[in-house]
């Protein structure tokens, strides 16, 4: 695959390499990696079958016994709370003839036991009981291996469980590196989900994932965050995975350079509506949260048109710690220069993003649906730092269509969703030959087009 994206390079017309790794180049990828059912098949054999991805959050399986269905290209998967600290994955099909176990998407058990016949299982995926045992005497028997349940790998990171179908796959540590030395110290595991919508999109999955890689389209798509964001960015890779970094403009609060507008004359305010504006807009999580906005005005409100940004900024961040503390959900130890060297987004290879701020998080997850190259599964979740014996209580929504759901989509996120579909659309125009990503602000995009081609050539490089 890596030969055929060297000869796609060619057909644009474009010479000069920008820096590349192997053949593919990082300001150009080819369209028949979002159309072509060859490419999808050859994803579903050899990246979505061998690589690590997120099957679900530790807070879905609250008790031992509870178990999430993960579908990923025809495959389903248990994913199960063995102990209290033990959490097993398993392929959701009885040995005896393939009958799924599991036909819904969470709940709870105590064994696992098929309906079709009645073999069951303890959590363990040991099988203890076979109907007629010993009809199979003449045959030598059932072996354990036969009966039991096909285990799947898990890994786990910051609250999140990732699995892989392949038993020799590289260790989940190597994988993951270095998102746990980065991230870890914003403790995502305290985080819980306040909302969790999943929606069917007509697009490839890979453009609907790719639309929260990069913030390159902020100040078109999100035109109206043009008087307070400044979101001019760099992205870099991170082993297989990514991130991007504001570029270093004028402080949040403040309106974009290319606007031409001067800065506000009372800082404090703009950046209290800011603050109110994005958390709104965002579903209450992400860069700001509502916690930060149920407490800005009040943080600021002793700052006059003089004050020093800077001097505003570091009240709102006293006061947003200390209320979360005083809710019970502590605090982490990171600076305000520790967050502006994380960015604002890491995407975790292959199909995951998470945008996020102090003390919550948006989490994007795409993977195809169906074998149609144009259509996937798009998850949006959100999540909020809260005190450790809080309840998780969040309603699972599913949208088929997403349109008939807009009044409960937080508008930002619309704005993305009304690009994915037209993406497609105007991609499959003979015109367009491959996507001129953006080398310095849409590397991301790059550099996980990069690791799925290494996995259909192989193996990570
Ligand atoms: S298919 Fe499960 S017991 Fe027969
Ligand atoms: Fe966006």
């Amino acid at each position: 695959m890596l030969e055929e994206h060297a000869h796609a390079v060619d057909e644009t017309g474009h010479s000069a390499e920008t820096e590349t790794s192997g053949t593919l180049r990082d300001d150009f990828i080819r369209k028949d990696v979002y159309f072509s059912a060859e490419i999808a098949r050859q994803e579903a054999a050899m990246l979505w079958m061998r690589t690590w991805q997120m099957a679900c959050r530790e807070e879905e399986l609250p008790t031992i016994g509870s178990f999430v269905t993960y579908e990923i290209v025809g495959q389903s998967v248990i994913v199960v709370r063995t102990g209290e600290a033990d959490i097993k994955a398993y392929q959701n099909s009885c040995p005896h003839r393939g009958r799924q176990l599991i036909d819904h998407q969470c709940g709870s058990v105590t064994r696992f036991y098929c309906p079709f016949h009645g073999w069951r299982w303890d959590l363990q995926g040991k099988n203890t009981y076979i109907r007629n045992a010993e009809d199979w005497d003449c045959r030598g028997g059932l072996s354990h291996g036969e009966a039991g349940l096909a285990e799947v790998k898990v890994g786990r990171w910051g609250g999140f469980v990732f699995i892989n179908f392949d038993a020799g796959c590289e260790a989940f540590e190597k994988f993951i590196d270095p998102v746990p030395e980065n991230l870890g110290r914003l403790e995502f595991e305290k985080m819980r989900f306040t909302w969790y919508k999943t929606m069917e999109i007509k697009c490839n999955w890979k453009v609907a994932i790719e639309s929260f890689m990069e913030s390159y389209h902020v100040p078109s798509t999100h035109f109206q965050t043009l008087p307070f964001l400044d979101a001019v960015t760099t992205s870099r890779e991170r082993g297989k995975h990514g991130s991007h970094t504001n570029r270093g403009g004028r402080p949040f609060g403040m309106p974009a350079i290319e606007t031409g507008r001067p800065e506000p004359e009372h800082f404090a305010e703009a950046f209290s509506a800011a603050i109110q504006r994005i958390a709104r807009e965002t579903g209450g999580v992400g860069t700001t949260s509502s916690r930060g906005a149920s407490i800005v005005a009040e943080a600021v409100a002793g700052f006059g048109p003089e004050a020093d940004p800077i001097d505003v900024m570091k009240a709102y961040a006293a006061r947003l710690r200390q209320q979360a503390i005083d809710e019970g959900a502590g605090w982490h130890d990171l600076t305000a220069q520790d967050m502006a060297e994380l960015g604002v987004d890491w995407s975790l290879f292959p199909n995951m993003v998470l945008v996020f701020g102090v003390d919550s998080s948006l989490v994007m997850r795409a993977r195809p649906h169906g074998a149609d190259p144009g259509r996937c599964l798009l998850d949006m979740w959100a999540m909020l730092r809260v005190a450790p014996a809080a309840a998780s209580s969040f309603k699972r929504e599913y949208y088929e269509n997403y349109r008939e759901h807009r009044a409960d989509i937080p508008p930002l996120l619309y704005q993305d969703l009304s690009n994915m579909e037209r993406v497609q659309a105007g991609m499959s125009c003979s015109s367009f030959k491959g996507s001129r990503l953006n080398p310095v602000q849409e590397r991301q995009i790059y550099n996980m087009h990069r690791g799925i081609a290494a996995y259909l050539t192989g193996g990570w490089a």
